[in-house]
């Protein structure tokens, strides 16, 4: 059985950029409703004793896409860090890599946003590392993601409207890029090291 993550963060702490009632919702509602659906599909599927990742890997139909949702709201919501906190932007090897990509922090997220803003309707943008460390900016629709692809997933925005259109209707682009000032860079870093 899976279990609706806890969030690291009080409910108003991303706030002006995600409201507290996105937050309840996004999380309390629609997160808990992919745990739940995940629940219930999983017995009698033969994947029921794998791992979240390995069950995103084998699945097909609405398995799939409740599995990869509940994967991709926790990679979400644990990369975010309070808006009253400074943001630091990333270093080490990741800064390095994103430097010898796009040669500025700056060009890699104009990338970013605008794949975020170019997804035709519901999906996500996703920073990934493939088994060399390069990176890439993919848009994947519905509950797609890296791990489906057999990449590592490292940083995503989701853009869903369910994730902000009750604070920014459809400015989705002003959202996405108000999302860089709760992005915790040393979580992406970690799951960098780790690929
Ligand atoms: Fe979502």
């Amino acid at each position: 059985m899976f279990e609706l993550i806890r969030l690291p963060y009080s409910p108003d702490a991303l706030e002006p950029v995600i409201s507290a009632r996105t937050l309840s919702f996004h999380h309390g509602k629609h997160l808990q409703a992919y745990v739940d659906n995940l629940n219930k599909l999983l017995p009698a599927s033969g994947l029921e004793e794998l791992s979240l990742e390995e069950i995103v890997k084998k699945a097909t139909g609405p398995l799939f896409n409740n599995a990869g949702q509940v994967l991709n709201h926790e990679m979400y919501f644990q990369q975010f860090r309070p808006a009253a906190e400074s943001v630091e932007p990333p270093t080490g090897k990741l800064l390095q890599q994103i430097e010898k990509q796009w040669r500025t922090l700056d060009a890699f997220k104009a990338e970013f946003e605008q794949k975020g803003v170019g997804l035709f309707g519901s999906g996500w943008v996703w920073l990934q590392a493939n088994a060399a460390g390069e990176l890439s900016i993919a848009q994947y629709a519905g509950a797609d993601n890296p791990v489906a692809h057999g990449l590592k997933p490292l940083l995503t925005f989701d853009v869903w409207e369910h994730a902000y259109y009750l604070d920014y209707q459809n400015r989705r682009a002003a959202h996405l890029v108000a999302l860089w000032n709760i992005t915790d860079w040393s979580i992406i870093e970690e799951r960098y090291y780790n690929c």
